[in-house]
């Protein structure tokens, strides 16, 4: 029994193992065919923040593999009615998995903590890995094998940034954040990451054009996440200078993809043009949360 609550619970032999299980299951579903590998398998969405893409992929890809889902709501009482240890362990004798959008992530180690059932990180204010297997699965389609690759991040070194630095380190991707100081990554995260692959690149620095230069891919986040919306005047300003915008991506190789895991503030951390752009993979890289969603869950409950 195995908790997903960062990308680094993973190692990279097992993310190629989820990403050739999400090709087949992917390809499978264009053909039509939807084989029930989860029959009367049962995930619990419990999300204290709201959702689009994480929700409806993780409870159509349950239905499409054979099993069920509930969404919890406040109604249970999660963090109000019972402790956590109670609740976790109680969960636990009803559902295979119980996938968990916590405002903080010491939210979802104490939740796997007790669980006895899987665990998987639906996003927190530190990690979205879910997201993250979703974008390199999408770099992959469209780019081909990503080892020794460059993907760039120009905005706020936040959950999302985080999620996919990890997964470049496990992958061999270089890695740039561009961000203004005071808004990249901390001194013991970029520790943990070139401790975990000191063979890759990894830089962060203040110029968006140096980072996106020889990138695969220039990715952005929005400048305030959830929970951070008393921040946002002051985040506007600091982050203004980092638009992915037209004049940006000319600093990028022609072909380079530009991907958001949405929602997107349009006009804000992005343009029109540019989300709306030929190289914009936007759609197909949310269309990979429910694809690599269910390799992961057909990988974490059946092997
Ligand atoms: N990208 C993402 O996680 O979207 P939702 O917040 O809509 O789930
Ligand atoms: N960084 C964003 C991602 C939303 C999917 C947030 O946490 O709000």
């Amino acid at each position: 029994m195995r908790h997903i609550l960062s990308i680094f619970d993973l190692t990279a032999a097992e993310i190629k193992e989820i990403f050739a299980t999400t090709q087949v299951l992917k390809t499978k579903l264009k053909q039509g065919v939807r084989e029930p590998i989860l029959a009367g398998h049962v995930a619990a969405l419990l999300f204290e923040k709201p959702s689009l893409r994480t929700r409806v992929s993780f409870e159509t890809g349950m239905v499409q593999l054979g099993g069920g889902s509930l969404f919890l709501g406040e109604d249970v009482g999660w963090g109000q009615r019972e402790c956590a240890a109670d609740f976790a362990r109680v969960i636990s004798e009803y559902v295979d998995v119980v996938v968990c959008r916590a405002k903080s992530h010491a939210t979802v180690v104490e939740l796997a903590q007790y669980a006895t059932c899987s665990v998987i990180n639906g996003l927190t204010d530190t990690d979205h890995p879910c997201q993250a297997l979703a974008d390199l699965f999408t770099l992959q389609e469209l780019h081909g094998p990503l080892a020794g690759k460059k993907v760039a991040f120009v905005g706020d070194a936040n959950n999302v940034a985080r999620s996919l630095a990890q997964a470049c380190a496990r992958l061999e991707v270089e890695f740039a954040l561009a961000a203004p100081l005071g808004y990249q990554f901390e001194n013991s995260f970029v520790k943990q990451l070139t401790a975990a692959a000191p063979q890759v690149k990894f830089t962060q620095t203040t110029d968006a054009a140096a980072a996106v230069r020889d990138a695969i891919c220039v990715y952005t986040d929005v400048w305030a996440s959830m929970g951070q919306e008393q921040e946002k005047s002051q985040r506007s300003k600091a982050f203004a200078p980092y638009q992915v915008n037209a004049a940006l991506m000319q600093h990028a190789p022609a072909n380079t993809s530009f991907l958001h895991c949405l929602p997107a503030r349009r006009g804000e951390e992005v343009t029109d043009d540019v989300i709306d752009g030929a190289t914009s993979a936007v759609v197909q890289q949310a269309g990979n949360r429910l694809h690599v969603q269910k390799g992961l869950l057909a990988w974490l409950l059946k092997g």
